[in-house]
């Protein structure tokens, strides 16, 4: 997979601006608040259509405008695709060649792509939402059919949460119990899939980040199972462990108005020597946790696939402490992906970005095209 250029239209601040990708690293150079993070997330949502930090679609939109439009080239499986993402008020279309994708599969094609941003790094420290949503884009990224399978998932959660709020009676609930209860059997086998894969790669890549002699663990299991339990259950087991656990709490639910247990209560439980990275971790041994998970996911999309994700960093290296940036750099430069990256100083990419690279300024949403630094 490779992307040979970017094309954004009307998304968030960026006009119309096309860029063309080097085979290696493409930098783009900016101040802040200038549509360098921009770029990386009309990226991201071309890929994954995901967004990377909005919540709500018409968030994309440039202001003012009612549409806005992603596009890329990319060579697929050795064809030259054309993939495109039209985002309305709420609504988004995916086109492959200018057709309208008849399938997310169909879609996604090969295209996969890992993000390290900035806010990656709080997710240590952070609370349990943010740490879902970092396990889930792993959990996509390996995993296509999981985009559909966990909204399936959050809109049946959505119709049961609306029935508890309406006191709904028991035999109205029921079928909502059974429907999450299989649905949500679906995205704890994701997960546990993702985990087993990614979990000891990070163990891995973080010794060799931190070379510190700390064992890091990260693992997830739903409440009331340890992660024996959860690792030796099969799906449908895990969907009668949801079922009794909905049954049991619809008194307490009842009362709250939502549903209490189910995947989108579980945490991703990161550990050092066994003790939880959020209490004990210093910043920098967090910030080498973080890392180590995206280079875990790079060689595990790497060794399922055959092929190296496209990497999108968006000002990280002013992030980490100058030691893990030369590892980042030093990772990056060894692993021949390639990389799209936003920094506000060229400097610190210059050596690792090498002499492909291709050199973008970042300013007031255009992006030009400039000789390397
Ligand atoms: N929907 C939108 N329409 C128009 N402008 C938007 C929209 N959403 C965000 N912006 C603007 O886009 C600008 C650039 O944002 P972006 O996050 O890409 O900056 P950046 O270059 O990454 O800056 P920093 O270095 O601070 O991270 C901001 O000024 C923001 O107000
Ligand atoms: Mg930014």
């Amino acid at each position: 997979m490779k992307l040979l250029s970017l094309t954004c239209e009307r998304f968030r601040n960026l006009g119309a601006v096309t860029l063309d990708a080097s085979a290696g690293t493409t930098v783009a150079v900016g101040e802040n608040g200038q549509g360098k993070t921009n770029l990386l997330e009309a990226l991201y949502f071309l890929a994954t259509l995901k967004p990377l930090r909005a919540s709500k679609l018409v968030e994309l939109v440039q202001w003012g405008q009612t549409q806005a439009r992603v596009s890329a080239r990319f060579v697929l499986g050795g064809a030259e695709r054309e993939l495109s993402v039209v985002v309305g008020d709420g609504t988004r279309t995916a086109l492959v060649d200018g057709k309208k994708a008849s399938s997310f599969e169909g879609y996604f094609g090969g295209v996969s792509v890992v993000a390290f941003t900035p806010d990656d790094l709080q997710v240590v420290k952070g609370g349990p939402d943010g740490r879902r949503a970092f396990l889930d884009r792993a959990v996509f990224n390996r995993a296509p059919a999981y985009l559909q399978e966990s909204r399936d998932y959050a809109r049946a959660l959505k119709s049961r949460n609306r029935l508890l709020k309406s006191q709904a009676p028991a035999a109205h609930l029921a079928p909502w119990d059974d429907t999450l209860a299989r649905l949500g059997a679906r995205v704890w086998a994701r997960r546990r899939a993702l985990l087993l894969e990614v979990g000891p790669r990070t163990s891995e890549a973080f010794e060799r980040i931190s070379r510190s002699g700390l064992e890091a663990h990260v693992w997830s299991a739903p409440s009331g199972l340890d992660l024996l339990e959860f690792r030796a259950k099969s799906e449908d087991e895990l969907q009668q462990h949801l079922l009794r656990a909905l049954d049991e709490r619809r008194g307490r639910d009842l009362e709250r108005g939502f549903t209490s247990s189910g995947p989108h209560t579980d945490d991703l439980t990161l550990e050092l020597d066994g003790r939880p990275a959020k209490a004990f971790a210093s910043q920098g041994q967090a910030r080498a946790l973080v890392l180590a998970w995206k280079v875990a996911e790079i060689e595990n999309l790497q060794a399922a696939s055959g092929v190296l994700p496209l990497l999108l960093l968006d000002d990280v290296s002013s992030e980490l402490d100058p030691e893990r940036n030369a590892f980042l750099m030093g990772y990056l430069k060894a692993s021949g992906a390639q990389v799209v990256l936003t920094t506000t100083d060229e400097r610190l990419v210059r050596d690792a970005a090498g002499t492909q690279a291709r050199w973008y300024r970042v300013r007031g949403g255009t992006a030009e095209p400039y000789s390397s630094p």
